[in-house]
């Protein structure tokens, strides 16, 4: 079998955006509902096989976003192949202070480094499954009944269970993905809860690392 590739990959972003959420559902097929903070960092290893027969041995250091952490994080991006910039796309402020890492690591981190924006629980903000010709209500209020072909069926039932979602969306995907183009990065939308999007995005990032 083929050496494996070892990546040496840095977590960073905002307290509570899902960072470790995000590690443990690649590493572990795992989700906890109510995460404790990580205090200082973690460390963890997960193999991923490319289409390829490549095998990369992710080394991740999952570090800590809360303020009191800030100084350390240096020691785990300074020798970083790869880095994902986690925010949660319903706060706003979380972008923002990605948008700081960003500009912290290609100040000061290795240059070649593969730089992923990532916007997780993306599971917040969508719709859930909708029951089309059922007896749900969105076709209540004043949609007019005897006009309304599937297209408007489906835009009223999506717009009701919109309305249904308990949380707003702070960051829209255009809003991100222009920043990413912008900055050169990267940019996938996950979520640790459900697994939308995880394998894909260690995927991605293995394949954009110069491997041989
Ligand atoms: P620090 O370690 O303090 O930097 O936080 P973190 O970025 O590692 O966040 P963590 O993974 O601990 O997640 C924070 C909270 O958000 C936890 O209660 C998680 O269960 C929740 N969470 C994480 N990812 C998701 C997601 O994709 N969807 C939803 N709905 N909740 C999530
Ligand atoms: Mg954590």
């Amino acid at each position: 079998a083929a050496k494996p590739i070892q990546v040496k990959l840095v977590l960073l972003g905002e307290s509570a955006v899902g960072k470790s959420s995000i590690v443990v559902r690649f590493a572990q097929d795992k989700y906890t509902p109510n995460r404790e903070p990580t205090i200082g960092a973690a460390f963890l290893t997960q193999k991923c096989r490319l289409d390829d027969g490549k095998v990369i041995k992710f080394e991740i250091w999952d570090t800590a976003g809360q303020e009191r952490f800030y100084s350390l994080a240096p020691m785990y991006y300074r020798n970083a192949h790869a880095a994902m910039v986690v925010f949660d796309v319903t706060k706003a402020g979380s972008l923002t202070k990605a948008k700081s890492w960003v500009k912290e690591l290609q100040r000061q981190a290795n240059l070649n480094a593969v730089i992923a924006l990532v916007g997780n629980k993306v599971d917040l903000v969508q719709p859930a499954p909708v029951d089309v010709d059922g007896d749900t209500d969105a076709g209540s209020g004043t949609a007019n009944q005897d006009t309304l072909d599937d297209t408007e069926a489906a835009v009223a039932a999506v717009s009701s269970a919109q309305a249904a979602a308990p949380e707003a969306r702070q960051v829209s995907t255009e809003e991100a993905e222009a920043y990413a183009s912008e900055a050169g990065l990267m940019y996938f939308e996950t979520s640790a809860k459900t697994g939308q999007g995880i394998e894909q995005l260690f995927t991605e990032i293995a394949k954009k690392l110069p491997t041989d």
